[in-house]
């Protein structure tokens, strides 16, 4: 990993020339201290997460998760972004404006598992919902499917309590799949992907969402046969 300090050093983060080093170093220290808060409310997120699936395991015998990604946005990509929307270089304008510092990708196995993970995330009183955008019920032009949800969760620190933003993205697997090619292919087309190659595309998202409907529905209809069994051996 690059080292953030020196990272940072190649920006202009808003700071006057008058002012000296040290105030530019306390600056630097600042922005870390800050970024640590955002992996503490990540860390949080996570936490929420690995505890809910391990309860469906042991109650369902089924996980919903199939896996975590996580990340913290990179000092670059978060002045650039500043830059892009014309946002102040300032903390309290990544913490106000920024939703995306701390990001959590949630691979599910079905598009039920996503609703559920969402209802009992939701459901928690610490954690405030801040914007959802469902693209799945409304998938994207290009064909993108996935939850996106952006909450609020408190980070208890030694001296205060600090609510945090972090931004979660639930999609299937197959989704997923979806999701890494089309982002590559974007990368090496430079963003500019031909209308024949991007029309193919969205037909390979509908073909893959067509078939993990079904997939889900085969799979409801083995785990009713299952849990039926399951219970009534559990009765003899
Ligand atoms: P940002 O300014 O990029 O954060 O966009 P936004 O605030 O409008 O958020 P949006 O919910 O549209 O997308 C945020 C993230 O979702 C992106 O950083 C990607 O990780 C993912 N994403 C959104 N659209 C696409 C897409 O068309 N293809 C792929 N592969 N990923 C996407
Ligand atoms: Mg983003």
């Amino acid at each position: 990993m690059q080292d953030p300090f020196s990272e940072l050093m190649q920006f202009n983060l808003g700071v006057p020339a008058e002012k000296s080093k040290e105030i530019y170093v306390e600056d630097v220290r600042n922005f870390l201290i800050q970024q640590q808060i955002f992996n503490g409310a990540m860390k949080e997120i996570r936490t929420k997460l690995e505890i809910l699936d391990e309860e469906f395991r042991v109650l369902f015998d089924h996980n919903p998760i199939h896996h975590l990604e996580y990340r913290l946005k990179s000092p670059r990509s978060i002045i650039e972004k500043l830059r892009r929307y014309d946002l102040p270089l300032t903390l309290d304008s990544i913490k106000d404006n920024l939703y995306d510092v701390a990001g959590i990708r949630v691979i599910c196995h079905y598009v039920e598992d996503i609703y559920l993970l969402r209802k009992l995330l939701l459901q928690q009183d610490d954690l405030n919902l801040v914007r959802e955008r469902d693209y799945i019920a409304e998938p994207k032009a290009n064909g993108y499917r996935s939850l996106h949800l952006i909450v609020e969760v408190p980070v208890y620190l030694s001296e205060k309590t600090t609510k945090m933003s972090v931004e979660i993205q639930l999609r299937t697997v197959a989704m997923d799949f979806w999701a890494s090619l089309e982002h590559e292919i974007n990368y090496k087309s430079s963003g500019d992907i031909p209308d024949e190659i991007r029309y193919r595309l969205k037909l390979c998202a509908e073909d893959i969402y067509r078939n993990e409907e079904e997939m889900q529905r085969i799979h409801r209809e083995v785990m009713e046969n299952y849990l039926e069994r399951k219970t009534s051996e559990a009765g003899k």
